[in-house]
């Protein structure tokens, strides 16, 4: 199964990904992870793209494709995909349909997770993200037993340097700007559904599956 998340910022794409990809065995690719985890190595790339990642624009497509292309190349022998955060683009959506097109591969399904934004506002201000293992948690509806530590690895538990008032406008903004066409090109090309992302995360993850059968 391959299947793309694509949604505003805190809609839950990283939160359900996560959660189809452990229950389906999915490869999870994350390109907002991928970014940060650039960052925190200090590679050129990582340097080259502080900037964008902190003022809440996006990074540049050569960059982000290229990651995504080599994530792809290293699947397993017949292991499925979920992609978190790719496309945003209509550029990008077509350079993910050329690559599938090379590997002989095709998408199952994209998905919209659709969430109003002054809950999407309340979600990321509230996000606290594990820096270990990066598992999220939210100060009013999940925190870690013991305060500021990860339940699951033990690491540090802290927010988001793109979490701030000023960097989430942003974020909606590029997000509003990219929405309408990438919704275009995905209801043309692909199996595209709309959920509705409001409601707890276990409820939102049976939707979800219920789409995907
Ligand atoms: P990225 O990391 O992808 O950030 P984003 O798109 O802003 O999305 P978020 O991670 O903030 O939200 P999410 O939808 O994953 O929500 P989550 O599940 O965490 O990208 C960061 C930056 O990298 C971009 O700004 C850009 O600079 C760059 N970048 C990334 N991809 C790029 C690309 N393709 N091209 C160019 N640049 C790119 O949930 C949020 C919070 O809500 C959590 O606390 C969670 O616990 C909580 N929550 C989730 N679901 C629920 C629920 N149902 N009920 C209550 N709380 C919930």
């Amino acid at each position: 199964m391959n299947v793309v998340f694509f949604g505003a910022p805190g809609a839950g794409k990283g939160t359900q990904s996560a959660l189809l990809a452990r229950r389906k065995g999915l490869k999870h690719i994350s390109t907002g992870e991928l970014l940060r985890q650039a960052l925190d190595e200090q590679t050129a790339v990582g340097i080259h793209i502080r900037s964008y990642m902190d003022r809440g624009s996006l990074v540049p497509d050569d960059l982000v494709i290229q990651m995504v292309n080599d994530a792809l190349e290293g699947l397993g022998e017949g292991q499925g995909f979920v992609l978190d955060g790719f496309p945003r683009k209509v550029s990008q959506a077509e350079a993910l349909s050329h690559q599938l097109a090379k590997m002989g591969l095709a998408l199952d399904k994209s998905i919209l997770l659709e969430v109003p934004r002054r809950v999407l506002i309340r979600r990321l201000l509230g996000r606290r993200v594990c820096q270990g293992c990066g598992v999220n948690y939210h100060i009013e509806s999940h925190l870690p037993q013991k305060e500021g530590i990860c339940d699951d690895c033990g690491d540090v538990v802290a927010q988001r340097p793109d979490d701030n008032e000023k960097a989430i406008e942003k974020r909606l903004e590029v997000y509003e700007e990219s929405v309408k066409p990438l919704r275009g090109y995905f209801q043309k090309v692909n199996r595209f559904v709309i959920v509705d992302g409001m409601g707890d995360t276990e409820d939102v993850f049976t939707r979800i599956l219920n789409v995907l059968e």
